[in-house]
C-alpha cells in the first residue's frame, strides 16, 4: 500500500486492457475539466449525458457549462432516479433518445450518475449501432470505487438482479470527489461498504488505514482520494488480469451472494440499500469462514467491528423493520441466492476468507451447511 497522495492534479489509474485501456481519474473539483478532457480525447465528438432526475439537479449545468467550453455539443437523456430504471421500458427509452440525438459511433455517450445510471447508460452505448464508446462520470461513492470501473453494464430482469447486460469498457472514467459532498449520509456509508471491500479482499494493510482514516473519508478530506485510488487501483488490477471474470474478478463479488439475496428479500427497497447489503454480507461471508475453520473468529469480528464503526449495518436483525416485519426464512434465502449469476448448475460460489486481506473462492459450497449457518443467523439476538 502507498502513502497517501498529496496531488492538486488528479490520480490517475490506468486499467491495463491493450487497445481498450483507459485512465481513472480522481480528484476534487475535476468535473470542471470534463469537457477539455473529452475534446483531446475524442476531437469533433457529439455527445448525449444520460443521467437521471436528482443528479441532474445538482450536476448537469455543471457539466454541460464544461463540454460547452470545450465546444463540444451536447444533448440530456434524464431518466428517473432509483433502481427501477435499470429496466427494459426505461433501456428502450434511452436507446431511442440516443438515436434521435443522432447519436453516432464516434461520438460519444456520458453516464453522469451513480451506479444505476452507469449501468444503463452503458449497456445502452453498448448495443445502439453495435457499440458506442462512453465516458464514467460517477457522482456515488459506489459508482466511483466500482460499477465505473471494470464495463460491467445491464439492467435487472424480473427474475433477477443483473441479469440482462454486457461487457463494454468505458474510455474514461471522470471520478470528482467533491461531488460526494452532496450525497446523503446513508448513501456515502453504503458506497463506502465497497471501499473496506478492498481492504477485507485483497489487502490488509489498507483495512489498518481505513480502520484509523474511515471519518476523514467522510469529512472529504484527503483520506477520501486516497481511498477512492487505492480501490479503484485494486479493482483496475483485478479486471486486467481477468476482464470476463472467468476466475479472479469473482473475488469482487465478496459479500454480495448473501448481499444479493437479502436485497431481494426486502424486495430491492429503502430497508437495505446495495452496499448495507454487502456490509451484512461481508459479515456473513467472514463468520461462514470461521465456522468453517478458515479464518479465525477475532478477525472476522474485526470486520464487523470496523463496519459498524463506519456507521453500517452488520447483522441481519439491523436490517430496518426486522423485528416487525422479519425477512425471509433461511429456504426462501437459499432460493433467492440460487438465482444468483454466478450459480453453475446449481452449486453455489461463495467468496470466502482465510484471513483479512486473503479472500478465496469457494465453488461448490454444500447448501445444507449455509441453510443452517443461516438459520442460526436468523435466530441470534444479532
Ligand atoms: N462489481 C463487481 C465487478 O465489477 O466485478
Amino acid at each position: 500500500m502507498t502513502a497517501p497522495l498529496k496531488h492538486s492534479e488528479p490520480v490517475v489509474v490506468d486499467v491495463a486492457l491493450g487497445e481498450r485501456t483507459y485512465d481513472i481519474l480522481i480528484g476534487r473539483d475535476i468535473l470542471a475539466s470534463l469537457g477539455e478532457r473529452i475534446a483531446r480525447l475524442r476531437p469533433g465528438a457529439r455527445t448525449a449525458i444520460v443521467t437521471d432526475r436528482n443528479v441532474a439537479r445538482y450536476w448537469l449545468e455543471k457539466t454541460e457549462a464544461s463540454l460547452a467550453a470545450a465546444g463540444i455539443a451536447s444533448s440530456r437523456i434524464i431518466a428517473d432516479e432509483g433502481e427501477g430504471s435499470k429496466s427494459y421500458a426505461t433501456l428502450e427509452w434511452v436507446c431511442e433518445a440516443l438515436i434521435a440525438a443522432k447519436i453516432e459511433r464516434n461520438d460519444l455517450v456520458i453516464a453522469l450518475g451513480g451506479g444505476v445510471v452507469g449501468d444503463l447508460a452503458g449497456f445502452a452505448a453498448a448495443i445502439v449501432r453495435r457499440g458506442v464508446d462512453f465516458v464514467q462520470v460517477p457522482t456515488s461513492l459506489l459508482a466511483q470505487v466500482d460499477s465505473s470501473v471494470g464495463g460491467k453494464t445491464g439492467i435487472n430482469s424480473p427474475k433477477g438482479k443483473n441479469l440482462i447486460g454486457a461487457f463494454h469498457q468505458p474510455v474514461l472514467v471522470v471520478a470528482d470527489t467533491a461531488v460526494l459532498d452532496t450525497l446523503p449520509p446513508r448513501q456515502f456509508r453504503s458506497g463506502y461498504a465497497e471501499v473496506a471491500k478492498y481492504g477485507v479482499l485483497g489487502d490488509e494493510a489498507f483495512f489498518g488505514w481505513l480502520e484509523q482514516n474511515h471519518a476523514d473519508i467522510a469529512r472529504g478530506g484527503s483520506a477520501r482520494e486516497h481511498a477512492i485510488a487505492t480501490s479503484c487501483r485494486a479493482k483496475a488490477a483485478i479486471v486486467a488480469r481477468d476482464e470476463r471474470e472467468t476466475g479472479e474478478r469473482a473475488l469482487l463479488n465478496l459479500g454480495h451472494t448473501f448481499g444479493h439475496a437479502l436485497e431481494a428479500a426486502t424486495g430491492f427497497s429503502d430497508r437495505l440499500f446495495h452496499g448495507e447489503g454487502v456490509a451484512i454480507g461481508m459479515v456473513l461471508a467472514a463468520e461462514f469462514s470461521a465456522e468453517l475453520g478458515m479464518i479465525s473468529r477475532q478477525d472476522a469480528a474485526r470486520i464487523a467491528r470496523h463496519l459498524a464503526e463506519a456507521g453500517l449495518p452488520t447483522h441481519l436483525q439491523d436490517i430496518a423493520g426486522f423485528a416487525q416485519e422479519g425477512l425471509a426464512d433461511a429456504d426462501a434465502l437459499m432460493a433467492l441466492m440460487a438465482q444468483d449469476k454466478k450459480v453453475k448448475r446449481g452449486r453455489l460460489t461463495f467468496i470466502l476468507l482465510e484471513a483479512i486481506g486473503r479472500a478465496v473462492i469457494a465453488p461448490n459450497v454444500e447448501p445444507p451447511l449455509v441453510r443452517d449457518f443461516l438459520k442460526a443467523k436468523l435466530a441470534s439476538k444479532g
